[in-house]
C-alpha cells in the first residue's frame, strides 16, 4: 500500500453528515492521548494532517481524511477523558457509538492501547462492546519507543492473556510507535488486504 495523497475532508459530530460517497473507511479509537491522531499522521507520512496535542481531549469530532481518492482514515475523539464535563463526555460517547454501529462503509476499527500500561478496564469494556455489536476491530499498541524490548514483549503478552479470558480468539494485533515510525507497513498492508475484498 502506497499513500500518494492524503487530504482532510470533513469534521462533524453526526454520522449522518459523514461523506456519502460510499468509499470504504477505517477508524481509529482509544483513550484520550493514546496517540490516534499521531498514528494517522505517521501512516500518511504527514506532520500535521490530524491535530495532535500533549493535552488529552484534542480531537472532539469525527474527522474524515481521504486517502488516494479511494478510501478514508477516520480520526475519532478519545473516550475516558476524565477532565471533560459529564455532559460533553456523554455526548461524545453517544455520537461515537452511533457512528460505529451505523456507519455502513466502516470496514475496520483500530483500537489503540498504550503499550506502557497494564490492561485497562475501559479498553477491555470498549472491545467487549465492539464484540457485542459485531464491530470488526484490531488492537494497536502505541508508544513502543518508550519501552525496552523486554517490556514490550511482557506488556503485549500480558494484554493478550487478559483478552483471552474474554475472547476465544484474538483480533489482529499491531505494535507501533508514531515517534520512530515503527509498525507502519503491517497496518497499511492489513488495510490493503481488506480493501481487496471489497
Ligand atoms: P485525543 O485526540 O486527545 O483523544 O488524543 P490522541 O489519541 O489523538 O493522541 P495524540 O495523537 O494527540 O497524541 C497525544 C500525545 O502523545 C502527544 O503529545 C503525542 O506527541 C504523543 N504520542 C503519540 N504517539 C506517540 C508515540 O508513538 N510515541 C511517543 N513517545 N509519543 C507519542
Ligand atoms: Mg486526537
Amino acid at each position: 500500500m502506497i499513500i500518494k495523497a492524503a487530504t482532510f475532508k470533513v469534521s462533524n459530530s453526526d454520522h449522518k453528515l459523514c461523506p456519502e460517497d460510499n468509499k470504504p473507511e477505517f477508524a481509529f479509537i482509544g483513550r484520550s492521548n493514546v496517540g490516534k491522531s499521531s498514528l494517522i499522521n505517521m501512516l500518511t507520512n504527514q506532520k500535521s494532517l490530524a491535530k495532535t496535542s500533549g493535552t488529552p481531549g484534542k480531537t472532539q469530532l469525527i474527522n474524515h481524511f481521504e486517502i488516494n481518492n479511494e478510501w478514508y482514515l477516520v480520526d475519532l475523539p478519545g473516550y475516558g477523558f476524565a477532565k471533560a464535563s459529564k455532559k460533553a463526555r456523554h455526548g461524545w460517547e453517544e455520537f461515537i457509538a452511533a457512528y460505529l454501529t451505523q456507519r455502513k462503509t466502516l470496514l475496520n476499527t483500530f483500537v489503540l492501547l498504550d503499550a506502557r500500561l497494564p490492561p485497562q478496564n475501559i479498553d477491555l469494556e470498549f472491545m467487549g462492546w465492539c464484540g457485542e455489536k459485531e464491530i470488526p476491530f484490531s488492537m494497536v499498541f502505541t508508544k513502543l519507543d518508550k519501552l525496552s524490548s523486554s517490556e514490550k514483549q511482557k506488556n503485549i503478552l500480558s494484554y493478550k492473556k487478559e483478552m483471552l479470558k474474554q475472547w476465544e480468539e484474538l483480533p489482529p494485533v499491531f505494535a507501533t510507535s508514531s515517534e520512530s515510525k515503527f509498525g507502519k507497513e503491517p497496518i497499511l498492508n492489513y488495510i490493503d488486504e481488506i480493501l481487496k475484498t471489497c
